[in-house]
């Protein structure tokens, strides 16, 4: 209990300076793990699929398309098999994620290494679209609903996938309590939880406070189970499912047997080791 408090009071005084996992740290984690990241892609591009939608992509003239943290490019590789007129800028601040799509040349594809944020801010351009795939999370949502508005067309829409409150069950109060049993190793908290809306409610509300109405929304979850907590935890990990959470501690390396520790006694059920991911995408226009 003392040493929960303390954890708590260390946390809050970070947060109150700003020590927290950030943009940069976000870029390293992506970085690292550009190469596995497929793993990802492989099981849940199907989800991401359902908001690349051919109604919201017919058009006479040639549309203006934003793919904004595109990450190794799925949707804009995705657009792009659909053969319509456009223009796609695909927006992303990890070198090596970019890096894994160098050879897709395309003269409709324009690839910016960038923050998003200061990329919104600094483009004089306007797009029809705006495709957001499994990024949400690592925004301030305030700050960046305002830039889509900036930088989208009137009608302008917004397609979304993203995680939602209650994805990856019990792997923060996981993280918590290893924090808690190794305090001398931790050097900032994450605050990506506050980035995570309410399930498609949530996001409902999010895009409604910004002058979006939403026009179609889903929520769904999927479980994965492994073998063993070691497999589990390298699927969180080679993903970036827990992108940030290495950066929490100075030495990951000391605390990684903690971690397998607390998933052995936390996520075992049926002879298995298991995991969700929770998630809501939808359509959203600028009203
Ligand atoms: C989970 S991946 C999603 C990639 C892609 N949109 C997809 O659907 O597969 C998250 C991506 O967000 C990028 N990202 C996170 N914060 C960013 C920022 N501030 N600016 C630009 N890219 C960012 C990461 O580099 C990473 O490539």
């Amino acid at each position: 209990m003392i040493d929960k408090i303390k954890l708590y009071i260390k946390i809050g005084l970070k947060m109150l300076k700003r020590e927290v996992v950030n943009n940069h740290d976000y870029r390293e984690e992506y970085n690292k793990i550009a190469q596995t990241y497929k793993n990802w892609v492989g099981v849940m591009g199907r989800f991401t699929d359902n908001i690349i939608k051919p109604e919201y992509l017919s058009s006479h003239k040639e549309l203006r398309i934003l793919d904004f943290a595109c990450g190794t490019g799925y949707i804009t590789k995705s657009l792009l098999k659909k053969e319509i007129p456009c223009k796609i800028t695909a927006v992303d601040y990890s070198e090596n994620m970019l890096q894994t799509w160098k050879d897709v040349q395309n003269s409709k594809v324009q690839v910016i290494h960038a923050d998003g944020i200061e990329f919104l801010k600094n483009t004089d351009e306007k797009f029809d679209i705006i495709f957001f795939g499994w990024a949400l999370s690592y925004f301030n949502h305030e700050e960046l609903f305002k830039l889509f508005e900036k930088v989208l067309k009137d009608k302008g829409i917004v397609a979304v996938i993203t995680n939602v409150k209650g994805t990856l069950l019990g792997i923060e109060e996981l993280f918590l309590k290893v924090m808690s049993q190794s305090q001398e190793v931790v050097m900032k908290p994450m605050d990506i939880k506050f980035n995570l809306p309410k399930g498609k409610d949530g996001l409902i509300k999010w895009f409604e406070k910004y002058n979006f109405e939403n026009l179609e929304i889903c929520e769904d979850e999927v479980t994965f189970s492994f073998n063993t907590p070691e497999e589990l935890l390298q699927w969180l990990n080679k993903t970036g499912a827990i992108a940030g959470t290495a950066k929490i501690f100075n030495d990951y390396s000391l605390v990684k047997h903690k971690i397998i520790k607390e998933i052995k006694k936390q996520k075992y059920k049926d002879g298995k080791y298991e995991i969700n991911h929770k998630f809501a995408y939808g359509i959203f226009r600028k009203l």
